[in-house]
């Protein structure tokens, strides 16, 4: 079961040079993605995969419940590399419907060392409350909070410093958030109204 890993690996990379002969030393030169995505660590979310891009046209970064916590050293380096040294075009956060760290965090359990991450997704029931609490089917109540704690950290990503200053002065990188759904597979742009949110991080959260 393990080995058959190796035995997938041989046969990948003779599926790549017969389409490509000069695919693994182009992969070696350099990276130069357009895109940062920002999923969650879910086994059944593959990044590359669910978009169709191949090693090299996307920089990856995955938690539990595609989070961007304020202190968390992990994901905001990640950010300023992809920002700063990549140039990325796009930032994707991608949360999936089913996700079960959002589903963690609607219980009330101590779950240990996660208590502090689960925390963060909890803000963002309390942020938006009044909305949750007015959704009566449970399994829909959960849907919205997966797809508004992608909101929630698409503006933590915009708090950025490093985001900020290159969106000034390039237009780049767009943030968007979207959700996976494990039912059918597609991807779904939650076309956040960023213009109507960005009112009051422009206010409370600017740093250019
Ligand atoms: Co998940």
């Amino acid at each position: 079961m393990y080995d058959r890993i190796f035995t997938a690996n041989r046969a990948w990379v003779a599926k790549m040079l017969a389409e490509d002969e000069d695919f693994f030393e182009d992969l070696a030169t350099d990276q130069a993605p357009d895109y940062l995505y920002i999923g969650c660590a879910d086994s059944r979310v593959p990044a590359n995969s669910i978009m169709g891009l191949k090693p090299g046209e996307v920089f990856v970064h995955r938690n539990i419940a595609n989070c961007v916590p304020n202190t968390d050293i992990n994901s905001h380096s990640v950010i300023q590399y992809a920002v700063e040294a990549l140039k990325v075009k796009h930032i994707i956060v991608c949360g999936h419907y089913g996700c079960g760290g959002v589903q963690a965090a609607m219980q009330p359990k101590d779950l240990g060392l996660i208590n502090g991450w689960l925390r963060e997704i909890r803000d963002v029931f309390r942020l938006h409350r009044a909305e949750l609490l007015d959704i009566a089917d449970e399994t829909e109540r959960f849907k919205r909070l997966v797809e508004l704690n992608v909101q929630e950290q698409c503006i933590h990503v915009i708090k950025t410093a490093c985001v900020q200053k290159s969106f000034a002065a390039t237009g780049y990188p767009i943030v968007h958030g979207w959700v996976f759904d494990l039912h059918d597979g597609l991807l779904r742009d939650l076309n956040i109204p960023f213009e109507t949110i960005l009112d009051e991080i422009r206010e409370i959260y600017r740093l250019t």
